[in-house]
């Protein structure tokens, strides 16, 4: 008996009565491919600045420990060892002024993971806000999305609704402007949050690459006072010790906060790995590797901003990250086209929010060698 023509489609399939990719955005990089393609075909070979993706190799510090750590049958614990902890508390302790323990800090399995998951983790869900910058990361917004609750973007916090926004992004240095909050205006945000009992999450990604001003971490005395209360900043070693390929990264703060999302982790089997662990160790335990990549970018972002202005682009922010958020005063596919054209691929503004409409970001992580070429044509086109 052919019982199929009333059976349910399986869960994920098309028809499925709850699909979550139905709830997400459309994932926007497709629509960029036509213009990778015509820069591709360019015969001096594509520059890619479209995503911030590190090219440089992984410091030898970090490999040897990585190569360590390799025979590890054991399931490692979400929380990890204590020195994997003590590393990062002592890092946060350095580099961003935070009285902090290794109580309060909880590694991660790459931040986007950490980001899109949060408000579920937390327990948020529908009549729930989520609030992010007008102009951001697109995971904040999937991460609203994936639990059900309203994504809300704001200029201002005064403009949100404090009886329901439960979480409130900030993030400093930004994706995709390279913008600095200063310390007055994270003050304005902690305060705001704190009145309303919204956790306030800080995505900390690019602290460690400011270029004309100094970044500042929501965890300093200076801006959130004496406690961590109701706060949460995550980090990420994807940027500043080339590890994207690692997935390190961790989240730190509210210690009521820490410990909740270790217990709901542990369900879950969100770990990082053993040897990344490792790794994270002695990457939170050497600056020197830092320092010699934030000359590289430097020197980079120099000799591209030059170029972009030369070319007849205005620079907006941009005083942190791995970005330059540029305009032309006109809409970004028409810029996107004209930089394909030459065999630069750059992301539209777009991406970002609506309000990213008339930019593009051009991220400086390419080698130098592809940054010459991309200034030689930028200025053979002037
Ligand atoms: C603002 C911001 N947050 C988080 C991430 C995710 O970083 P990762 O998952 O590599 O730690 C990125 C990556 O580009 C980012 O730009």
């Amino acid at each position: 008996m052919n019982t199929n023509s009333t059976r349910a489609p399986f869960p994920g399939h098309p028809g499925a009565a709850r699909r979550v990719s139905d709830l997400l955005p459309v994932f926007p990089w497709d629509k960029l491919e036509p213009y990778k393609a015509t820069a591709l075909a360019h015969p001096g070979g594509l520059c890619d600045f479209s995503v911030g993706t590190p090219v440089d190799p992984v410091p030898e510090v970090i490999q040897k420990a990585l190569a360590a750590a390799t025979d590890t049958p054991g399931y490692p614990t979400v929380w990890g060892p204590v020195e994997l902890r003590e590393a990062i508390a002592g890092w946060l302790h350095r580099r961003c002024g935070a009285e902090i323990g290794p109580q309060a800090v909880l590694p991660t399995v790459g931040s986007k993971e950490l980001v899109a998951w949060l408000p579920t983790q937390l327990g948020l869900g529908p009549g729930d806000q989520v609030a992010y910058p007008r102009l951001a990361y697109p995971t904040y917004e999937v991460g609203a999305r994936l639990c059900g609750a309203e994504p809300v973007e704001y200029d201002s916090v005064d403009e949100l609704d404090g009886s329901r926004v439960r979480l409130l992004w900030v993030n400093s240095p930004s994706n995709p402007t390279g913008r600095v909050l200063g310390a007055d205006e994270l003050r304005r945000a902690v305060a705001w949050a704190r009145e309303h009992g919204a956790l306030l999450v800080s995505d900390e990604c690019y602290l460690e690459l400011g270029w004309s001003a100094e970044p500042v971490s929501v965890l300093h005395p200076d801006v959130c006072g004496a406690g961590h209360e109701g706060l949460l900043a995550v980090h990420s070693l994807s940027k500043r010790s080339n590890l994207a390929g690692y997935r390190a990264s961790f989240v730190a703060g509210d210690p009521v906060v820490v410990r909740e999302l270790l217990e709901v982790r542990k369900h879950g089997g969100m770990i990082v790995p053993a040897p990344v662990q490792a790794a994270t160790i002695a990457a939170l335990s050497d600056d020197a590797h830092v320092a010699e990549q934030r000359e590289r970018y430097a020197a980079r972002r120099s000799a591209l901003r030059a170029a972009l202005e030369a070319y007849g682009f205005r620079v907006e922010h941009s005083e942190a990250s791995l970005y330059l958020w540029v305009t032309q005063d006109r809409p970004c596919w028409e810029t996107v086209a004209e930089l394909a054209a030459l065999g630069i691929l750059v992301a539209p503004g777009d991406f970002y929010g609506p309000a990213g409409e008339r930019f593009v970001r051009v991220a400086f992580t390419a080698t130098d060698e592809r940054v010459a070429a991309a200034v030689e044509r930028l200025d053979a086109a002037r």
